[in-house]
């Protein structure tokens, strides 16, 4: 059951293969797609695998109530709400959001992201209304997809590009890789 008060949206940066991850960690380092990402999900719960919050860099990520999904952890690491199914997450979202009694503000109209990874996206698409997807104009060259981790492939007779919300022109700065945003939103059923 998702709480009526949830808007639930997906974030994640990809390649052009749909790649998010190599080895664990993400294969890119973006500035500017780090601050969209902190400026879109601040303010909201975001929910993400235990296998994502191992990689984080740093953690918690400040402004936001971590929570994250595990069946191995009994006991909360410092920084997190521990999730042991969807459902929970779901609930602590939503009492979260009850706690700090301002809806969050960004351009998505989400008020509660899942963050990652690769299993995490997959198993909720269908929860989620609006993906915001960040293509990173490259295409990793992987022999080994073992080491891969992908997002899921969106189909587009379920969803639809939100063109307000997405880019005509790749953003670039100095050296880093090029990259484009684009929302998408769940088609209403037929
Ligand atoms: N490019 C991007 O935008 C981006 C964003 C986020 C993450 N990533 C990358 O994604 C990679 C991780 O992805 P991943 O697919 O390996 O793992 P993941 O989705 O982050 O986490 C999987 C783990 O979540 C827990 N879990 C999943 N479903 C659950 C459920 N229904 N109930 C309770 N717990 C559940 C389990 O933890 P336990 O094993 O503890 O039970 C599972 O092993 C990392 O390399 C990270 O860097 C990339």
């Amino acid at each position: 059951m998702i709480p009526k008060s949830l808007r639930l949206g997906a974030i994640w940066a990809q390649d052009k293969n749909g790649t998010i991850a190599l080895e664990g960690q993400i294969p890119w380092y973006i500035p500017a797609d780090f601050k969209h990402f902190r400026e879109s999900t601040t303010g909201c719960p975001i929910i993400m695998g235990r296998a994502s919050w191992d990689s984080l860099p740093r953690k918690p990520l400040p402004g936001r109530a971590n929570i994250v999904l595990s069946r191995t952890l009994t006991i909360p690491e410092e920084g997190m709400i521990l999730a042991n199914s969807y459902e929970q997450a779901y609930r602590e979202a939503s009492l979260w959001l009850q706690e700090q009694g301002v809806e969050p503000k960004n351009p998505y109209g989400v008020n509660t992201w899942i963050t990652g990874g690769g299993k995490v996206y997959k198993d909720s698409l269908d929860d989620v209304s609006t993906v915001v997807v960040s293509l990173v104009e490259t295409v990793l060259e992987i022999p080994d997809r073992k080491k891969v981790t992908t997002a899921p492939v969106l189909n587009p007779e379920e969803w639809e590009i939100d063109t307000r919300l997405s880019d005509v022109h790749t953003r670039t700065a100095g050296n880093e890789l090029g990259w484009k945003i684009f929302t998408y939103r769940r088609k209403p059923p037929k």
